[in-house]
């Protein structure tokens, strides 16, 4: 099947990813300790993989010698859905230092029923959609992904976007679905915007460090321990170490792709007014009751 995208309980899911979602929805086991970080693509996936890994290891790397420095982020926390378990007995999960952190885009009524059902925590974080579709699409042109048989014209993926064709959309039943989890039970799932990440990185860490059970000391706070990870993961640091710079993260993916602008509001270099107004009203509609507002 040449078809990039295949939908699966109303999800269109990458079709190079649909087996081993359902493998590791099938032998995953979480464990009461590990952290899941879960996205939208393109919506802050490897910041938030920093973040979180720097804030449980603080610990165990200084600063000065991160595993970040040297390695690409999405190395360091691994997808769920690019991991392929040889058996149920996961043996290359088992030495994975505790916490486990892991991440994935699986929206949350596909998640392994072990994370649903163990103590594990989720993190989620989320984007306005114009800057998600932005993103999304510069991520494509990068890649070249799915060059076969996604039309590459912004008009038509942005029409499908709408319709929400896009992997692991449609993009508001994946937030409505967090976000509903989110109301139901706060100590399991934290949501989190991108946008307030950008307008006030310091008190998010904290926010974290405190979801996670790992909460910052006064003499942490003190010392700048919070500026210190804020630094290390912000945009332009991590987009601009050779891990970063160069090299693949998996098949034709590059590690750069996934540093590009790091900018709120870079959808109005992209997007004429009327597409801004369609999505507006398509995401007041879809949203309309559920508590959840974007200001875009
Ligand atoms: P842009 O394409 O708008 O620049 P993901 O990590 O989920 O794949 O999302 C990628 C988006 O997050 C890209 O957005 C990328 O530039 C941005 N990004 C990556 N690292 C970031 C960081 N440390 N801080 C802020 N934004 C970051």
């Amino acid at each position: 099947d040449s078809r990039p995208l295949v939908r699966y309980e109303r999800i269109w899911l990458p079709v190079m990813l649909f087996r081993p979602i359902l493998t590791s929805q099938k032998h995953f086991k979480a464990e009461g300790t590990d952290i899941i970080l879960t996205t939208m693509p393109k919506s802050g996936t490897t910041w938030l993989k920093a973040l979180t890994f720097s804030i449980a290891n603080r610990n165990v790397f200084s600063i000065h010698q991160s595993p970040l420095l040297s390695y690409n982020p999405h190395t360091l926390v691994p997808f769920l859905e690019y991991t392929i378990y040889r058996d149920q007995d996961n043996p290359e999960l088992e030495n994975i230092p505790r916490p486990r952190i892991f991440s994935t885009h699986m929206p949350f009524k596909i998640l392994p029923d072990s994370i649903r059902e163990s103590e594990c925590r989720i993190i989620y974080i989320c984007r306005n959609p114009l800057d998600q579709f932005v993103s999304h699409y510069h991520f494509m042109l990068q890649n070249k992904i799915e060059k076969d048989a996604i039309p590459l014209e912004l008009d038509e993926v942005f029409d499908m976007f709408c319709q929400g064709i896009q992997p692991f959309g449609p993009f508001w039943d994946h937030m409505l679905g967090y976000w509903n989890a989110h109301l139901k039970n706060p100590q399991k799932v934290l949501f989190l915007k991108y946008e307030d990440l950008k307008q006030d990185i310091s008190s998010h860490i904290k926010k974290i460090a405190e979801f996670i059970g790992f909460p910052f000391s006064a003499e942490e706070e003190n010392q700048g321990m919070i500026e210190q990870i804020s630094r290390l993961c912000s945009f332009e640091n991590l987009k601009n170490l050779e891990v970063n710079k160069s090299g693949y993260f998996i098949g034709s993916i590059k590690n750069s792709s996934f540093f590009r602008k790091g900018e709120v509001g870079d959808w109005v270099n992209h997007l004429t007014p009327a597409m801004a107004e369609r999505v507006k009203n398509l995401t007041e509609t879809k949203f309309q009751g559920s508590g959840l507002v974007f200001k875009m």
